[in-house]
């Protein structure tokens, strides 16, 4: 896990549009696969992205996205579903088709056969390229809530208590919350061949230290990525406020940016 603790938003945003950035010009000719997440975590880095294709020239031309989730019972157009947010904070303003961001059907009628058919989607685009992920407070992934199963797959999800009250801000009332969602499982975020993730703020901090440096337990679902070959996680110093290892953190950075003779002084 390489963790990267940044100045300040902007800096952790570029940071993961880089990461973006390096994906897309790989997979150039067969496109990439991009996992996206929504929440309120990934859209500085969006809004970098965003930056460097009006300015930049950065293509997403035949690159495919799946999201990690989606309520259950929203439609599509609604103004809380998943659907939506990620149009309004990142594809509708990328060289994307819009066909190709899929998220999983909130009010499919058979919810149990819509998990199922949105992991075997995922397998017959190839596999996500690059998973982008936040982290809820509780150390929740997409919405792999404690004690999800560590290799499980995309399934209806019953939402914690605090997950509900975390995420009232975007609705008028709490109440208006469902109380479940279509979520890909934590075996599914692992088959991702990248993953970045990122998180600011003191009360994402209890959660990386679990993620980074906790012992790998349902209790805490992100440290399931501890068994992942190429994850990066950005976090400002709030977030990393509780890391034990920071300093070595910022030294192993170091020394994959300047010559050895710079980093021992
Ligand atoms: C929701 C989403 C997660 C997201 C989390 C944190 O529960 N399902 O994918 O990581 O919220 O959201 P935020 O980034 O707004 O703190």
């Amino acid at each position: 896990m390489e963790i990267h603790i940044v100045e300040d938003v902007e800096a952790g945003a570029r940071v993961v549009a880089d990461v973006f950035e390096r994906t897309l010009r790989a997979a150039e000719g067969s496109g990439a696969v991009l996992g996206l997440a929504t929440g309120s975590s990934p859209v500085p880095a969006y809004a970098e992205l965003i930056r460097r294709h009006r300015e930049e020239g950065l293509s997403f031309a035949g690159a495919r996205a799946f999201l990690l989730d989606e309520y259950v019972g929203l439609p599509a157009g609604h103004a809380q579903s998943y659907h939506r947010f990620i149009r309004e904070n990142l594809t509708s303003h990328l060289d994307i088709a819009d066909d190709d961001v899929v998220s999983p059907d909130g009010t499919a009628a058979d919810p149990v056969a819509e998990a199922a058919a949105y992991d075997a989607r995922i397998r017959e685009a190839g596999g996500v390229d690059l998973q982008i992920l936040g982290i809820g407070s509780n150390g929740h992934i997409a919405f792999n809530e404690p004690g999800s199963s560590l290799a499980s797959r995309t399934r209806v999800v019953g939402l914690t208590r605090s997950t509900i009250e975390d995420n009232a801000r975007y609705f008028d009332t709490a109440a208006d919350v469902p109380v479940r969602a279509l979520s890909q499982g934590l075996g599914t975020i692992l088959e991702a061949r990248r993953i970045v993730l990122t998180a600011t703020g003191s009360s994402k901090a209890a959660a990386v230290a679990q993620l980074a440096e906790g012992a790998i337990s349902a209790r805490w679902p992100a440290t399931v990525l501890q068994m992942h070959p190429a994850v990066t996680v950005v976090v400002d110093e709030a977030a990393a406020s509780q890391l034990e290892l920071k300093d070595y953190y910022r030294y192993a950075r170091c020394l994959e940016s300047e010559s050895p003779v710079a980093v021992r002084g």
